[in-house]
């Protein structure tokens, strides 16, 4: 999610804890120049000659070199990097083909509502039910039957953009007016949640969408769902409609996405406060509700204005049915989402998992909010292959992420410790008087974490888990408002953001202790030529692959790391030279970065699924033209549309091989 016609409420910190940024902790020891010149300093080069750090050919120790468009490939990295482009086109690198799928508004049903796109937002609430949704961000590819040629395409729609107090820049047309009605809300409602789409190639070799599909299915704002695990029935989750507190209706802001071994999806509902507001004209939040960044008054969104649930005032606890991770199982399409309310309730980015060598669960999970937290969740259960696994995600431990300086200061690297966020185990929450039960700390998991002392990062986005590593990298995005730093947020005002990467002790993913360092400081060097500058980023970035805002991360399956932003395209001043929102592709082990795909105007480049010859990628374009200024994909003057983009190579190759 970017702009809206608000501020991005992402930007701005609702942490107001007193938790250090750990700036303070040792005064810095290592000369900045150093990590800059080199990529790497010697203790960095330690943390990756670590028995876990066998991945590709890189040496960790040597200077990262300038790729520069003309290099030949790496072993890893098999392409040509490409220039940046300002273009209301996609491009991607030479030998490759990218085709769009799926479009905001594609009919997954022949015949009914919605089985024909009318092309300039006539279409009705119940259409938009039956129809793909807005904003494509979070994607995985199912295979059915193991098959790289037929699978279920499983995508969220993170939201719709707006340019006003419930006025939608697209949704309605290009000139939408209003007012607010229950039939505008609820086709905004239904442009939000997960698609599941029955995909096969044809003959030709191109994808199509199986119409009518009985895996099709829409799930949206409106579709009701079950809380489960330890906070389920809470007080705090119970509302006039459900005095169970189990029973919800929809899940909104579905931003990054994950996936479990036992073949389900992961949603990740985001920024869910912007959609609760009052009609009532005077803020009375609570401290939660404030914590949680909920709209003091209206919303962009204006359900509030027509559906008494999104009023907080009117309905206090809705709001804590949402931030949670929603499981959905994609065969089983009359299955009821689960949310798993032990994972904890915050703005969930994505969700990312690894197994313990004992079969259990561990996933983690980003809270995309300037000065907020890393998490991970731990399950007391064990994955069996082939068995019941449905209750896998329902009881275990959550900690969050303290990440700490280390031996020396100004390094970029150190060690850290998850602080476990449990009501009986930790004395601090023990001793907290705010929260009754753990149902209370998973409900107000950042409150909890603000009080055991969780590192305040710069916007924690995707998380993603070295496939033979285990090393767990994430993406922070930028956090301009950043005042005092640390060793992994080192920039005050940081416009550019990071990739900082982790190794958990013992190489065990349920470990209470990891070594850490940032993998890629991200910056431009077009615009800052003086290298000792942090704001040029660190050595990996060059003049040729210059980008900010990192934020969909995604390994493949060889080990290459896909980096997609989310970030400035103004092309101008700060960002000079950086284009349109793009992908690339990075080699771990030599940190070696080169642009893959640049996205069409005004968009982020979001969510990455391979099929598994990974001979198709599939990723997600959102948002093109939120200001006004595209008409991709269909050019002339149509409207702007999400959509998923399906890659191949055009030789038949493995992708970025
Ligand atoms: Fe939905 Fe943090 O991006
Ligand atoms: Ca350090
Ligand atoms: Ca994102």
């Amino acid at each position: 999610m970017h702009k809206s016609w608000q501020i991005d409420t992402d930007e701005l910190p609702t942490n107001l804890s007193g938790n250090e940024h750990f700036q303070n902790v040792v005064e810095r020891a290592v000369n900045r120049r150093g990590f800059l010149k080199s990529g790497l300093g010697l203790s960095a080069a330690a943390f990756l000659a670590g028995p876990l750090a066998a991945c590709g050919g890189g040496s960790s120790s040597s200077p990262v070199p300038d790729p520069g468009p003309d290099t030949p490939p790496s072993s890893l990295l098999g392409f040509r990097a490409i220039p940046t482009s300002t273009a209301d086109a996609v491009s991607v690198a030479e030998g490759y083909t990218a085709t769009v799928l799926a479009p905001w508004g594609t009919p997954l049903f022949s015949s009914g509502a919605g089985a024909t796109w009318k092309g300039d937002g006539s279409d009705s609430a119940a259409d938009q039910a039956r129809q793909v949704g807005d904003n494509h961000d979070g994607i995985h590819y199912f295979p059915i039957g193991g098959s790289s040629s037929e699978g279920l395409l499983v995508m969220n729609h993170e939201y719709t953009t707006t340019r006003g107090v419930g006025l939608y820049t697209w949704l309605f047309g290009a000139n939408d007016s209003g007012p607010m009605t229950l039939e505008r809300a609820e086709k905004a409602m239904n442009a939000h949640g997960i698609s599941v789409i029955h995909i096969r190639r044809n003959a030709a070799g191109q994808w199509d969408i199986v119409l009518d599909s009985p895996y099709n299915r829409r799930i949206t704002a409106q579709t009701p769902m079950e809380l489960t695990g330890p906070a389920a029935g809470d007080a705090l989750l119970r509302t006039s409609a459900d005095p169970s507190g189990t029973r919800v209706l929809g899940t909104i802001n579905n931003c990054g996405n994950g996936w479990t071994p036992w073949g389900t999806y992961l949603t990740c509902e985001e920024n869910f406060n912007n959609y609760f507001g009052t009609t009532t004209g005077s803020d009375q939040r609570n401290d939660a509700q404030k914590r949680y960044g909920l709209s003091g008054t209206t919303t962009g969104y204006g359900w509030e204005q027509v559906v008494e649930r999104f009023d907080y005032v009117k309905e206090p606890n809705e709001s804590n049915r949402f931030g949670w991770i929603v499981e959905i199982d994609p065969f089983a399409p009359n299955a009821t989402p689960r949310k798993r309310t032990a994972l904890g309730r915050f703005k969930h980015e994505n969700a990312a998992y690894a197994l313990t060598a004992d079969k259990r669960i561990v996933v983690y999970s980003g809270d995309d909010q300037a000065n907020d937290y890393v998490y991970k969740f731990v399950s007391d259960r064990t994955y069996i292959e082939g068995g019941d696994n449905s209750a896998l995600l329902d009881s275990g431990r959550l900690y969050v992420a303290k990440f700490k300086d280390g031996a020396a200061s100004g390094d970029f690297m150190g060690d850290g410790e998850w602080l476990l966020l449990d009501k009986t185990a930790n004395p601090v929450l023990a001793a907290d008087s705010r929260f009754a039960s753990q149902a209370e700390v998973l409900i107000n998991a950042r409150l909890a974490a603000d009080a055991v002392g969780a590192t305040k990062m710069d916007r924690p986005e995707w998380v993603t888990v070295h496939p033979t590593t285990g090393e767990v990298y994430v993406t922070m995005t930028n956090n301009s408002g950043r005042s005092t730093t640390d060793d992994a947020n080192p920039r005050p005002s940081n416009r550019y953001g990071q990739i900082v990467r982790w190794r958990e002790a013992g190489g065990n993913p349920a470990a209470t202790t990891f070594e850490w360092d940032i993998f890629v400081l991200a910056g431009n060097p077009i615009k800052y030529t003086d290298r000792a500058d942090l704001k040029s980023g660190s050595a990996n970035v060059t003049v040729d692959n210059t980008f900010n805002s990192p934020d969909g991360l995604g390994f493949d399956a060889d080990g290459r790391l896909w980096i997609q932003t989310d970030g400035n395209y103004s092309n101008a001043g700060e960002y000079e030279g950086q284009g349109n929102n793009q992908m690339l592709c990075a080699d771990p082990a030599s940190k070696e970065i080169r642009r893959f795909f640049v996205g069409p105007k005004e968009c982020e480049v979001t969510g990455l699924t391979f099929t598994p010859d990974r001979r198709t990628l599939f990723i997600n374009i959102q948002h093109p033209g939120e200001g006004g200024d595209s008409h991709w994909p269909e050019g002339g003057n149509a409207l702007p549309r999400s959509a998923t983009i399906v890659i191949t190579k055009n030789d038949g190759g493995v992708i970025g091989s």
